[in-house]
């Protein structure tokens, strides 16, 4: 898989991509990332990225040629995804809370494509025009607005490069997570046993795998039951 992600802001991800996962996947050749800097595609002495929005109103907007002029180096003469069609191997995803609702279903689609193209949007948002010319996916991860796309684009990225063939260690780990079965991970525990005065619960430590896996599911279901009622509905 190959991703590229344009932002105003590319130092914010050194340590995103320079550590721990991302790292290892880049290392294991499931993915190759690219950081593009949209003040790069700029022409005025002040490489500038935002103005004024049209019609008044509060903050800057981003402007669209940075973004117009990246998206063009990176697909040079190569065919361009068509906007709006959230469907092919190739995407480009804009991360806004106005988008669609970020899940693992989701995480599990974007890892099957072959090229990811992020935006990271800034200031009050970007113009209009990128979105209705360039953008397959419109992605929020969640009803909160934060100051800019890269927390949420790393937070996309993350999700979906751990999918990748080869990337986590245990592959039936990624089976038994919350989302893949609308029931929230039950607690789990190591060494010591007892630590100052801390048990672990009795069951874990007898050996007895049928009670143990009931014990998890009972845990599991009490546990969405107080935090996610929703997907308790979902099973
Ligand atoms: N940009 C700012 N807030 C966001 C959110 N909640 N999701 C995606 N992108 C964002």
């Amino acid at each position: 898989m190959k991703v590229d992600i344009l932002t105003l802001f590319p130092g914010m991800f050194d340590s995103f991509l320079g550590h721990s996962m991302m790292k290892r996947a880049a290392e294991k050749k499931a993915v190759t990332f690219a950081v593009h800097d949209l003040r790069f595609f700029t022409h005025d002495r002040h490489k500038t990225c935002d103005d004024k929005p049209f019609g008044g109103g509060p903050g800057m907007l981003m402007k669209p040629e940075p973004v117009f002029e990246a998206m063009d180096a990176l697909f040079g003469r190569r065919k361009r995804p068509a906007a709006g069609k959230a469907t092919g191997k190739t995407r480009v995803i804009y991360l806004t809370p106005q988008g669609e609702r970020f899940t693992q279903k989701k995480a599990k689609e974007f890892s099957a494509c072959k090229h990811l193209v992020f935006i990271c949007g800034h200031y009050e948002g970007i113009d209009q025009r990128v979105v209705d010319a360039l953008v397959t996916d419109e992605i929020s991860i969640g009803d909160y607005v934060l100051t800019g796309g890269e927390v949420p684009v790393m937070a996309v990225i993350d999700a979906t490069v751990r999918l990748l063939k080869g990337v986590l260690g245990c592959e039936a780990s990624k089976e038994f997570e919350s989302f893949s079965r609308n029931l929230l991970e039950y607690p789990q525990y190591t060494r010591p046993s007892d630590y100052r005065g801390l048990k672990v619960p009795p069951v874990l430590l007898s050996g007895n795998h049928s009670a143990i896996e009931a014990w998890r599911l009972e845990q599991a279901r009490k546990r969405t039951a107080k935090w996610r009622p929703d997907l308790l509905k979902k099973r």
